[in-house]
């Protein structure tokens, strides 16, 4: 388990640490009056609307909302977890965050991968020093120069080669005194029978290392150089190795995915080799296995839209359509590419160049377009192969996040097939549950908040949400503001759940201090954002009217209540005409008619 960094340790780190020093040392930073300013990291933007505040210590992005404390900025940067980012800044400023305790059995099984991973460490810089310069290597060289690779890509990836011997590596472990246990224990090499010593695993093949997301060698995989079969052999699943939850190249990828909120999922290592050299250094490869949901979260940490692009044959459809399963069911943003049949991605490089893939990056679809018309051409042009389809098609509709969405393939499907939406309706499954009304959200879980916990950099925020920071700002500076709202109750007045849940701490945090909140484990990083936004404004101008503005707040709020509800009554109207339930039907009406009087009156002063 986890344990909990002390909090004064992790103010006194904070304390200790420049925030404007730490943002630069990312990108440039000009100074602007009280801020500095620079281009935003996490959204693309020509003019500068990134603000550092050196006095409070905190940034805060005015094109895309982001924003937070130091920690805040290294845990988006990054890709870590908050206390990956206290104990990373500690090291900055030289301050230890001693390990957690762990019990007897965790520290067993936290040796136990250390020592695997030095095992795993060795093997690869013998691997790759051989491809590098050792004349046992020549074959490698000749074949990665053949395909078009040179040093550096082997250096970047730290490619190796395993030469034709039996015991090369095992007897490279012997002389540094490793334990044949361990590596065994990888599958790197194994016992010989009959007083024979232990032989390698991998003999005569191109060595990709497989790292994980911290750049560590969490396994291997192994080319053959010629037609001979099997082409590639991987090392089996060890405590360090899951293939489930690894993606080749994700080490490598991970800064160019975040600088893009993309990435390119293909299957084959040399899929991946061949994207990174073409510039397109946002790939990770699946290594022929299915995609899975420990894989999809991996992915979310560092982008939001996710382009597949696997082998244009029967298999690598599949492998698309159960990605887009997995994918679209975490909110994720899913295209698909397509390329000649036949092709994989390193195939159609060499034959189209790179501006003829960057062209087909462009083009590529929405999954879910991609899957309707597979399903439908798969199932044929008779009227139960169109039943059939539509069926297929509706059923998976649940996995689209947005309603609109929905309601828009629901209704190119209607078109599609000749079919009523009404009932293509009742074959879709119910999305996963999303209350009209807006949920309470549970405050985030101390320390352990995984960054961009709700996928991808954070939206820009809607229209609506303004008169919802205004409010919060005035309940910022003015005292006589948070006691009308406590009065009134925050969820009267807030209808975003992460407005409301920084209105109610603000209301619950006592002594009354914004600072603490951004500081404190109690919001999430999108609601520490929020006040962030708040922080980075002047606080002056709003105090002289409060009240006056206050009331506009909450006529804006009560405005956008009314129109949501609108909509609601919209739907509600089309279900009962369809039911036929004419009385209900009438209610909904009269309720809709009222409200539409309502916002349409000048409003009351
Ligand atoms: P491919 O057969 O498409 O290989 O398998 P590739 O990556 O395009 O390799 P080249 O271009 O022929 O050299 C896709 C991926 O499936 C896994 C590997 O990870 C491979 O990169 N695979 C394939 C295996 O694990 N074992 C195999 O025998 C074949
Ligand atoms: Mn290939």
């Amino acid at each position: 388990m986890a344990g909990r960094i002390p909090e004064e340790k992790v103010d006194e780190i904070r304390e200790r640490t420049d925030i404007v020093e730490v943002v630069s040392s990312y990108m440039p930073l000009k100074r602007s009056g009280a801020n500095h300013q620079g281009l935003c990291p996490f959204h693309s933007e020509k003019t500068p609307s990134f603000n550092v505040n050196a006095p409070r210590q905190i940034f805060h992005c005015f094109g895309c909302g982001v924003g937070g404390n130091v920690f805040s900025f290294l845990m988006r940067m990054e890709g870590l977890s908050f206390p990956e980012a206290v104990r990373r800044l500690g090291e900055r400023v030289g301050i230890e965050v001693e390990e957690q305790r762990l019990t007897p059995a965790e520290e067993q099984r936290r040796q136990e991968r250390d020592r695997l991973s030095r095992v795993n460490e060795v093997a690869a810089e013998f691997y790759h020093q051989i491809l590098l310069e050792d004349p046992q290597g020549g074959p490698a060289r000749r074949y990665l120069k053949q395909r078009g690779y040179g040093g550096e890509t082997a250096r970047a990836f730290q490619l190796g080669f395993a030469p034709a011997e039996w015991e090369g590596l095992a007897r490279h472990l012997e002389g540094k005194g490793f334990d044949p246990k361990v590596a065994r224990q990888l599958g790197l090499i194994r016992e010989g029978r009959q007083g024979r010593g232990d032989y390698d695993l991998f003999r005569n093949r191109l060595i990709f290392p497989i790292q994980d997301a911290s750049g560590r060698v969490a396994a291997f995989g192994g080319r053959v150089l010629d037609d001979s079969l099997p082409k590639y052999i991987n090392s089996s699943e060890s405590p360090l190795y899951h293939k489930g939850q690894v993606l080749y190249g994700l080490f490598q990828a991970k800064e160019e995915m975040r600088r893009r909120d993309e990435v390119v999922v293909v299957e084959g290592y040399f899929d991946q080799l061949a994207l990174h050299r073409a510039g397109f250094g946002h790939a990770v490869a699946t290594c022929g296995t299915a995609l899975t949901e420990e894989h999809g979260r991996l992915l979310k940490r560092y982008a939001k839209r996710v382009v597949l692009l696997f082998d244009q044959d029967r298999a690598g459809q599949q492998a698309t359509f159960r990605a887009m399963d997995v994918l679209l069911g975490q909110g994720l943003t899913v295209a698909v590419a397509a390329l000649e049949a036949g092709e994989d991605p390193d195939s159609f490089l060499q034959r189209h160049g790179d501006e003829g893939f960057a062209k087909r990056l462009e083009e590529a679809r929405p999954v879910f377009e991609a899957y309707t018309d597979a399903v439908f051409a798969a199932r044929g042009d008779s009227i139960e192969g169109k039943a059939r389809a539509a069926e297929e098609v509706a059923g998976k509709m649940r996995l689209l996040s947005s309603d609109i969405e929905r309601g828009l393939y629901l209704k190119a499907l209607a078109e599609r097939t000749g079919l009523d939406e009404s009932l293509l309706r009742t074959k879709m499954q119910r999305p996963n549950q999303k209350p009209a009304a807006v949920p309470p959200r549970p405050a985030a879980p101390a320390g352990a908040a995984a960054p961009r916990e709700e996928g991808g950099p954070p939206r820009q925020r809607p229209k609506e949400s303004k008169a919802q920071a205004w409010l919060l700002q005035l309940m910022a500076v003015d005292a006589g503001v948070r006691g009308r709202v406590g009065k009134e109750g925050a969820g009267e007045l807030f209808i975003g759940p992460d407005h409301r849940a920084v209105a109610e701490a603000m209301l619950e945090c006592s002594p009354f201090s914004l600072e603490g909140l951004l500081h404190g484990e109690r919001l999430s990083e999108d609601q520490k954002a929020i006040v962030s936004g708040i922080l980075i404004k002047d606080d002056g101008a709003f105090a002289d009217n409060a009240e006056e503005l206050f009331e506009g707040c909450r006529r804006a709020t009560e405005k956008t209540r009314l129109k949501l509800r609108c909509d609601e009554l919209k739907k509600l109207m089309r279900q009962t005409e369809q039911e036929g339930d004419w009385e209900r039907h009438a209610e909904h009406q009269r309720e809709f008619f009222d409200i539409r009087k309502r916002l349409e009156a000048p409003a009351k002063k």
